[in-house]
């Protein structure tokens, strides 16, 4: 999508939207263009449901009396609601009504509204950046898709007072739409296509921004002992690796440990011999969604020149079952010397996660350490898809990742982490068993990944099981892979670690 910025006018051709109130006050564009038409904007209005409510639109066709073929009245819903995000949901809603309507740009006209909060400028930059995330489409595997089929939208013109100002705001947050768009597109990827050394690959496109990557194969990762994740691995032909992704943004010394971002990276996940039933087994291929948000992140850093030093680091492997395929019941030897049973080998992740978090914290020295994970079915039945899961073993940053949360609509809930809970992972054999249990199944796995951090080091991890997919378009999120974490860490970032 490409997306512009302009001084309001509404003598064009093509789509025209203007902005409709709660209750249906007519704005400053949609008075005039109501004018122009001899009323038709009213009379529309009055023979539809349209009441201006957030999100909401109402097309009309063929309007004479103007050059434009199409106004599309969007609502904007209770001024005091009206926020950045409710301004990103506008511009989200106006490009997926008009994504297939017959258009290929789109003008919108966004009068300023009073005691709304948001200065024209903000209120541009946010519709803008919201038309462009819905603007999203993995399409590269569609060979045959009909003319007639295709989405129509290429492009959005955002109108406003102050366009330069406008244009400003914006420029970073289409930085960030860039890691949101690549971790889409990797989680999007079919595992045929995108299996850890091929992903691997894919992170070292990022050294164009100025990340530094390391990529560590196979022997690399035996030497250095990570015989949870290696045990995962070895089940399957494609061979393991952990990359570690490195941006040194921040401008002082004294600055220099980092805060990290490690990622579960199962770029399959079929359960190994506990196998997974049938039905439903393609979602497991975005099992890696955990290091794909990790991936998205770092290049979004980058992208804006993020003043902070952020390192990401994703333990990718493919879960199978084989003839080489480890066994429930075997033990493995973890980097940090702990020993773990594998009951069942479809709690794969925080096998992986072992290893990725201790060789983070030993490699790099992190302040502050973040993992993402599609890690328990648990999690959707306790949260759904609406939030994602939070465990921290720090108020501070648990409070700071919830407001970020809330600021850019990927909300967190916080679930507890009482060591009451280590009582169900305890082995008869070695230090923990792999999984405790039906009961408080994502919290049993966070507290074995507990066990792989350090005590000084600031924690908190994000079972995001139940969000990196969506089902149903969203505003600002079609549907298939969310990018979920994206948006919230480089907030996160932006508003407790730069500087
Ligand atoms: N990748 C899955 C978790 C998952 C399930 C993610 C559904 C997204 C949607 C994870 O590796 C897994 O299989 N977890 C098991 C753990 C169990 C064996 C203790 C689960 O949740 O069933
Ligand atoms: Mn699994
Ligand atoms: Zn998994």
């Amino acid at each position: 999508m490409r997306v512009s910025f302009a001084d309001l006018d509404l003598t064009g051709t093509g789509s025209l939207v203007a902005l409709v109130g709660n209750g249906g006050a007519l704005s400053a564009s949609a008075t005039k263009l109501n004018e122009r038409t001899k009323g038709a904007v009213r009379r529309a209005m009055k023979a539809s449901r349209f009441k201006g409510a957030a999100r909401k639109t109402l097309t009309i066709l063929a309007p004479s009396g103007i050059k434009a073929e199409r106004i599309v009245l969007v609502g904007t819903g209770k001024v005091a609601d009206l926020d950045a995000l409710a301004a990103q949901d506008i511009g989200g809603a106006v490009a997926g009504a008009l994504a297939g309507a017959g258009d290929t740009t789109v003008a919108i006209a966004i009068d300023p509204v009073k005691g709304s909060g948001l200065s024209a400028a903000e209120f541009a930059a946010n519709a803008a950046y919201g038309a462009l995330l819905r603007g999203y489409r993995f399409d590269k595997y569609r060979t045959r898709e009909k003319a007639e089929d295709k989405p129509t939208l290429k492009s959005v013109v955002v109108m406003t007072r102050d366009p330069a100002a406008a244009r400003k705001l914006y420029a970073p947050m289409a930085k960030v739409a860039g890691g949101v768009f690549l971790t889409r597109d990797l989680v999007s990827e079919p595992a045929n296509v995108l299996y850890p050394a091929s992903f691997a690959d894919r992170a070292r496109g990022l050294a164009k921004l100025g990340v530094k990557i390391q990529v560590l194969d196979r022997k690399q990762i035996e030497k250095l002992g990570m015989g949870a994740l290696l045990g995962v691995a070895q089940g399957s032909v494609r061979e393991a690796r952990v990359v570690a992704l490195r941006w040194n943004g921040a401008p002082r010394a004294r600055d220099k440990r980092p805060i990290a971002f490690v990622g579960k990276g199962v770029t399959f996940d079929t359960g190994g011999i506990s196998i997974k039933p049938a039905g439903g087994m393609e979602d497991m291929k975005w099992d890696m969604g955990g290091a794909g948000v990790v991936t998205g992140l770092m290049h979004a850093l980058a992208a804006r020149k993020a003043k902070v030093n952020a390192v990401g680091v994703i333990g990718l492997v493919e879960n199978m079952p084989s003839a080489a395929a480890q066994r429930p019941g075997d033990v493995v030897t973890t980097m940090s010397g702990q020993t773990i049973e594998v009951i069942n080998t479809d709690a794969e992740g925080r096998l992986v996660l072992a290893d990725v978090l201790w060789w983070c914290q030993t490699r790099f020295k992190p302040h502050t350490m973040i993992d993402l994970a599609t890690l328990t079915g648990a999690i959707i039945v306790s949260l759904g898809h609406h939030h994602g899961g939070l465990f921290a073993n720090n108020d501070e940053l648990a409070d700071r990742l919830i407001a970020a949360g809330k600021a850019t609509g990927e909300t967190l809930w916080r679930q507890p982490l009482d060591d009451a809970y280590d009582e169900q992972v305890r082995s008869q054999i070695a230090d923990m068993k792999n999984i405790g249990g039906r009961d408080a199944g994502s919290i049993t796995a966070a507290k074995i990944l507990q066990r792989f951090v350090k005590d000084d080091v600031a924690w908190a991890h994000l079972d995001i099981a139940g969000v990196t997919w969506s089902s149903r378009d969203k505003p600002t999120v079609p549907k298939g892979g969310t990018a979920f974490g994206v948006r919230l860490l480089d907030r996160l970032v932006a508003d407790a670690y730069e500087g």
